[in-house]
């Protein structure tokens, strides 16, 4: 069993908290803290899927996943630790960068950033759920760029999995999402996430009003 204690703590989302692996720097260990069948089992089974349908997908733009591991904590999932290209530094999070008011909407770096995941995940047509801010690591590589990375809500839980079989429903899946979440254009996000809380959920409609 492997033990985990705050030295290896990385961070703490609503549903799960995320360490390093112990044993292997490059791997994080995320435990579900709320549910017994929590985020962390429904993700592994659609990178379960992914393994069989996306048999070549590039792991740029999501973590690969390993499995899981007993930790005194409970089952936790092991997953590639993002860390900024050619260190040993956890990537912060885009949310880190919006706070601390580094991204700005005619940054041609984060443009790119933000160009370059939309691109990734819909040439390998991976759905993303929840699209939120707080979910992407920006990983700082050595050329100058950034690479966004999908940490947290990958896949989808529809009953009927269609988007598993058809790359177009993906897509089409994927492209409802990004709408919902204003995730299309870095103005969008940077406005949004201005937007009070109770506006967001609106999918920050009050733009144009
Ligand atoms: N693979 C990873 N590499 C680096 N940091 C990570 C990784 N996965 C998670 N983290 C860090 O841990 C935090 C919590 O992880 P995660 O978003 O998976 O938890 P969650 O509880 O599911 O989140 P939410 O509150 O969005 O439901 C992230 O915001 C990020 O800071
Ligand atoms: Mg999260």
């Amino acid at each position: 069993m492997i033990e985990l204690d705050d030295s290896y703590f990385i961070a703490k989302g609503n549903n799960r908290s995320c360490f390093r692996h112990p044993l292997d720097p490059a791997k994080c260990i995320k435990v579900d803290t709320l549910k017994k069948m929590g985020p962390t089992e429904k993700e592994a089974r659609y990178y379960q899927t992914l393994a069989r349908i996306r048999p070549d997908l590039d792991y740029s733009y999501v973590p690969r996943f390993y499995g899981f591991v007993e930790t005194n904590l409970g089952r936790g999932g092991v997953f590639d630790l993002i860390m900024d290209e050619g260190s040993l530094e956890v990537s912060k999070t885009f949310e880190f960068y919006l706070k601390d008011g580094r991204v700005a909407a005619d940054d041609p770096l984060w443009i790119e950033a933000h160009r370059r995941i939309l691109e990734g995940l819909f040439r390998d047509s991976i759905i993303i759920r929840d699209l939120h801010v707080r979910n992407f690591c920006a990983r700082k590589m050595l050329d100058g760029s950034i690479r966004l990375v999908a940490i947290d809500g990958i896949g989808h839980r529809d009953f009927i999995p269609l988007c598993n079989y058809s790359r177009w429903a993906a897509n089409r899946k994927l492209r409802r999402q990004i709408a919902r979440k204003d995730f299309h254009s870095l103005d969008a996000i940077i406005h949004r996430f201005n937007l009070p809380r109770e506006l967001r959920r609106l999918g920050g409609k009050k733009r144009t009003a």
